[in-house]
């Protein structure tokens, strides 16, 4: 195992590219199952989830290539519909198999996913919409078995929004009889990417990236050819905060503006200058951070994937934050962490109550989630002395080589064994 060390205080000044977005490209490469011959992906970021997930389709028979950020996936060898718990247990995400592999052999059979340190998880939505849709589904021994024959398009309400479920219950629906409405579905961007890669294989889906989307089904659909992969907007908006903690200036590169605007907007009111350029958004600080409260909500509203490094950031300002958790209540194991390199953080519920303080200290520390990895990644740069931070696998699942990019930028981090 790794763990990240980090010697604070160096300010980050230049230009950084965002890679190919983690939970897009998820989705995708789960869509590779629907078709038959060689699907092609560019801009796919070099993450341990794609490597989860490339080894999760591969075990169930497809071919996969991956070099350069170039993956190509061929499922017309797929012969198995199982998703064993070895993987499922280490990414939530293989759930996204669930749809597609009922969709194209009548049947899955995957391991239900456990608890997770962000919170609880059910599946429910996910279960309810494909029984909607005409399967039988059963627990067994720990995993979800869906039998469909034939899978038959109805009207899905989703009791809550949420992204992997209503991208699952696309999968679904794109190549089963007639029409599925989806009420109440996720409007992230990363779901829309996942429709428009869909349409480009042939599927029939309107309404992208609003509430109502409708799917009419297709008999088959093509392989996806040369697709890229949407920007990933946590990581461009981990790179943005970096910027304002550290006093910085950075041109955030390949990243779309129009994605992010409930953090932008915040940024610019604690104080943060953002500005729009023609090849990326710029990010600067005078250090003069203003401190605001944020709710996490579905999009566009401000997401969950943003609070962990935003409650650093709020850990440097002047005056005290409100940050709500209203998708993953119990999202908060960061703040521990960070009263140990001296934030001054109290939760109450579902909210934590944050007061800036005027520096924050250096120290061990240890990672428990991917975005929770980020926050403390953020604070030791900011921090006055040296943090350790152990348990670094949970950032590699999600960022691309975060601690080189933050190097080229003048961060002091590296990389030691535990
Ligand atoms: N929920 C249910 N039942 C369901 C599904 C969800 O009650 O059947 C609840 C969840 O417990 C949560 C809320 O609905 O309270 C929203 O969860 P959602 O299903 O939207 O989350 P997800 O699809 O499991 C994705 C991202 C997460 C991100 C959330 C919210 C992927 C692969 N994962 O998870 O990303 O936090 O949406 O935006 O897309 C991350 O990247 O660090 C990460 C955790």
């Amino acid at each position: 195992m790794e763990k990240i060390i980090v010697e604070g205080g160096k300010r980050l000044e230049g230009e950084i590219a965002v890679s190919g977005a983690k939970n897009a490209v998820l989705p995708l490469m789960a869509a590779c199952i629907l078709a038959h011959g060689e699907c092609t992906l560019n801009n796919v970021p070099d993450l341990a989830d794609v490597r989860t997930m490339a080894k999760l389709l591969q075990i169930m028979g497809a071919k996969i290539e991956f070099e350069n950020g170039r993956m190509s996936i061929d499922s017309s060898s797929m012969n198995s519909w199982e998703a064993p718990y070895d993987l499922v247990k280490t990414m939530r995400a293989s759930v996204l198999v669930l749809g597609p592999l009922t969709a194209r052999f009548g049947k899955a059979r995957v391991s239900l996913p456990g608890g997770c340190a962000i919170g609880e998880r059910p599946i429910d939505q996910h279960l309810k919409g494909l029984a909607i849709l005409g399967a039988s589904i059963e627990i067994e021994e720990g995993y979800v078995e869906a039998v469909a024959p034939v899978l038959k398009g109805g009207i899905i309400p989703f009791d809550i929004s949420t992204v992997t479920g209503t991208e699952n219950l696309i999968l679904s629906a794109a190549l089963a009889e007639g029409e599925t409405i989806l009420l109440n579905a996720a409007c992230e961007p990363e779901v829309s990417d996942l429709a428009n890669a869909l349409n480009q294989m042939g599927a029939d889906i309107k309404g992208i990236g609003t509430d109502i989307i409708t799917i009419s089904g297709v008999k088959e659909l093509s392989p996806l050819r040369d697709y890229d992969v949407m920007p990933d907007r946590i990581e461009a908006g981990t790179y943005m905060i970096a910027a304002a903690i550290t006093r910085g200036d950075l041109l955030v590169r390949n990243c779309k503006f129009e994605n992010m605007g409930a953090l932008i907007g915040k940024l610019i009111e604690i104080g943060v200058r953002v500005t729009r350029e023609s090849d990326g958004i710029r990010i600067s600080s005078d250090g003069q951070i203003k401190s605001i409260d944020i709710t996490t909500l579905p999009y566009p509203g401000f997401p969950t994937d943003m609070q962990a490094q935003m409650m650093t950031l709020m850990s440097t300002a002047d005056g005290l934050s409100v940050l709500t958790e209203t998708i993953f209540p119990q999202r908060f194991l960061h703040a521990g962490e960070l009263r140990r390199m001296g934030a001054d953080i109290k939760l109450v519920g579902n909210s934590a109550v944050v007061r800036g303080v005027h520096a924050l200290s250096g120290a061990p520390t240890m990672a428990s989630d991917l975005r929770a990895s980020a926050s403390l990644v953020l604070a030791a740069l900011a921090a006055t002395g040296k943090t350790e931070i152990s348990r670094v696998y949970h950032l590699d699942r999600g960022y691309d080589k975060l601690d080189r990019k933050l190097e080229t930028l003048g961060a002091s981090i590296w990389r030691e064994k535990e």
